[in-house]
């Protein structure tokens, strides 16, 4: 179980890649928690491991060994099908690429995941809309991703991971492929899910500017986790 207040706990996390011969340790013996509530900048060098950590959080990818709960749930027992059913109430996810769907507009892709829960289709458009609507894209509801500038399909995005309403948003270089106001945009959005909206936030990036919206700064080190400082650090004498 996940103690009080914590949302994530990683514990004794290894995750390595065999491709043949030759085996990669991205993760070794990793322990990790987060706060409910937090905004988690996760920071490290190419190659560190960051994606493979999001992708543990998020169930999308299995630890080799060690053992992580979130939201109350310990996702390394649950089965696939449960682990998917899990995904869609908790975990919101914002890849840097957008990962929208071409064939579908801004509203259907926002809408995909509530075809997996049991909503009626007035329920699921009103959600959708919500959605559109906090992230300021209501406008484009009905463009395809190809009529959008990435700024726009990043919004989308971030409606697509929001409308579940789930507790955890996960973000992997959600500014990568933007220039620096249009990605101090996309950090606002995800300062105001977390403040108004409660959400907890994980942020992978390179970038110190897209850092210094979250509270908390931890980067992956040789396989571990290193804390380097929680604005209750910062605001210590
Ligand atoms: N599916 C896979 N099969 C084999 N090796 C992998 C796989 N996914 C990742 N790796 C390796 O694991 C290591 C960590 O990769 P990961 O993508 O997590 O790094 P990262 O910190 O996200 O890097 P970047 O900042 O470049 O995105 C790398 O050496 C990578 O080559
Ligand atoms: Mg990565």
């Amino acid at each position: 179980m996940t103690g009080n207040g914590e949302i994530v706990r990683a514990e004794k996390i290894t995750k390595i890649y065999r491709k043949g011969e030759h085996e990669i340790k991205p993760l070794d013996s990793l322990d990790m928690v987060v706060a409910k509530g937090d905004f988690v900048a996760l920071m490290g060098p190419s190659g560190s491991g960051k994606t493979t950590l999001l992708n543990l959080i998020a169930g999308i990818d299995s630890a080799t060994s060690g053992r992580i709960t979130v939201a109350g749930e310990e996702i390394t027992s649950l089965s696939q099908g449960r682990l998917s059913a899990w995904r869609t109430r908790h975990v919101g996810y914002i890849f840097q690429l957008y990962n929208l769907v071409p064939v579908l507009t801004a509203f259907e892709n926002v809408e995909l995941p509530l075809l997996l829960l049991p909503l009626s289709r007035s329920e699921r458009r009103k959600h959708t809309a919500n959605a559109l609507e906090v992230v300021g894209i209501s406008d484009r509801a009905d463009h395809f991703p190809r009529q959008l500038s990435g700024g726009q399909e990043q919004r989308v995005a971030i409606a697509r991971a929001l409308v579940t309403d789930p507790d955890l948003i996960l973000a992997d270089e959600p500014t990568g492929d933007l220039d620096a106001d249009t990605g101090r945009e996309i950090m606002l959005i995800l300062s105001r899910l977390n403040r108004e909206f409660g959400k907890t936030v994980i942020v992978v990036t390179h970038d110190d500017a897209v850092a210094s919206h979250a509270r908390t700064h931890v980067r992956l080190d040789h396989g571990k986790l290193v804390l380097q400082d929680t604005e209750s650090c910062k605001a210590a004498p």
